[in-house]
């Protein structure tokens, strides 16, 4: 499989300038592809294994795991189903620290990823020693992590959450008095500090997707189309969550545009999405708001250059040579597990909006 391969660079408030690299797969042809889906789809079932997809990933990953009893999901959603599903293997389509979660919800299963190297800026930007060194320094604050982060890290944790449920906890941690050190996303901390009014102390990460989009440019496209609905995922900048009509994660943003009376949507978040915002909602438009870049393997132009890693021709290939299998030591495993599981049990009691189907609590307006 030959594979345009190219660096990633991104600020990272420990490393400075930090350079990762992506690969992205050549798009097989229709013909290749058809294969390629129907190889997948046996091996899949000789396998006893089920995909498990982010929204961010290749629309054939997607249209995979719908037709074949997997999930399409947000990063909640996929560990939710990950460790419930009875599949003895968990092919996971999305980066690493999906699949590391899945791997310490589930011990006793094989868990798979296409790719490895598929990372995220966010776990890189944070990378475990320097994050206990925060911690150690702050001893008074409950150290609540963002899902994307390393197993390292998360088991370092009091509390993990997702996009689609931090408010909530962090709501209820405020609610007890708790004061927060929070990692890695700043934007998104400060979105929930703004929010909640918590006392939070915030490590400097960033996504490299989100972090560009551009609020004046967004601006000018709501002049535009002055009945649009504008819809952003809380990664983004302060000024471009300023503009939204809601914020919220992957699947909060879904089921904004399903259930908001409005036609039209401008929507800051990875370009993968437009695959379920499209198909869920087919009379309605969706346009993507405007970053700086305009190349596809740019970083940015709101595609995750590692999310697009993920293709159908490494899916088989992992699933025919068992190649790419998440390992985590054990006892690392054990403790990263607590405070994954205290978030699945928050949400499960809680019902956060993403499990509840109706626009309540977990999503914000600005
Ligand atoms: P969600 O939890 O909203 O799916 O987000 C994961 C992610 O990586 C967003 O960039
Ligand atoms: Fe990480 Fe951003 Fe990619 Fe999500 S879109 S996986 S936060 S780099």
């Amino acid at each position: 499989m030959s594979a345009t391969i190219y660096p990633v660079v991104f600020d990272s408030p420990v490393r400075g300038t930090a350079q990762a690299w992506a690969r992205v797969p050549e798009e097989p042809g229709p013909e290749k592809r058809e294969q390629l889906l129907q190889r997948c789809e046996r091996l899949l079932h000789e396998h006893d294994a089920v995909l498990v997809a982010h929204y961010y990933t290749h629309p054939d990953l997607q249209d995979l795991a719908q037709a074949t009893g997997g999930l399409v999901a947000d990063s909640l959603e996929m560990a939710r189903f990950g460790a419930r599903h009875p599949a003895s293997t968990l092919a996971v389509a999305g980066v690493r620290f999906m699949g590391e979660t899945a791997k310490m919800l589930s011990m006793d299963k094989r868990v798979l990823m296409p790719d490895l190297d598929a990372n995220c800026s966010l776990d890189l930007g944070c990378p475990a020693p320097q994050f206990s060194a925060f911690c150690d320094a702050h001893p008074d604050r409950t150290v609540v992590v963002y899902a994307n982060t390393s197993a390292a890290v998360k088991a370092r944790a009091d509390w993990v959450v997702t996009s689609s449920c931090a408010l909530d906890i962090v709501r209820h941690l405020h609610a007890r008095g708790e004061k927060i050190l929070w990692a890695p996303d700043r934007h998104l901390g400060r979105y929930i500090q703004e929010q909640t009014g918590a006392d939070m102390l915030l490590w400097q990460g960033s996504c490299i997707v989100h972090d560009e989009f551009k609020a004046f440019e967004l601006q000018a496209l709501k002049a535009e189309h002055p009945q649009a609905k504008v819809l952003v995922h809380p990664e983004s900048p302060a000024a471009v969550i300023a503009l939204a009509d809601v914020v919220g994660s992957t699947s909060q943003i879904l089921q904004a545009a399903r259930e908001l009376d409005a036609e039209e949507f401008i929507v800051a978040t990875d370009t993968g999405m437009f695959h379920a915002l499209q198909r869920q909602n087919p009379g309605k438009t969706f346009l993507p708001a405007p970053t700086a870049g305009n190349a596809a393997t740019c970083k940015s132009c709101a595609h995750c250059p590692w999310m697009a890693m993920n293709s159908l021709a490494g899916l088989a290939r992992v699933l025919q040579t068992g190649a790419n299998t998440i390992e985590l030591d054990p006892a690392l495993a054990a403790r990263a597990r607590v405070p994954v599981q205290r978030m699945l049990d928050f949400t499960a009691a809680h019902k956060t909006s993403a499990a509840a189907g109706s626009l309540v609590s977990g999503i914000g307006a600005a």
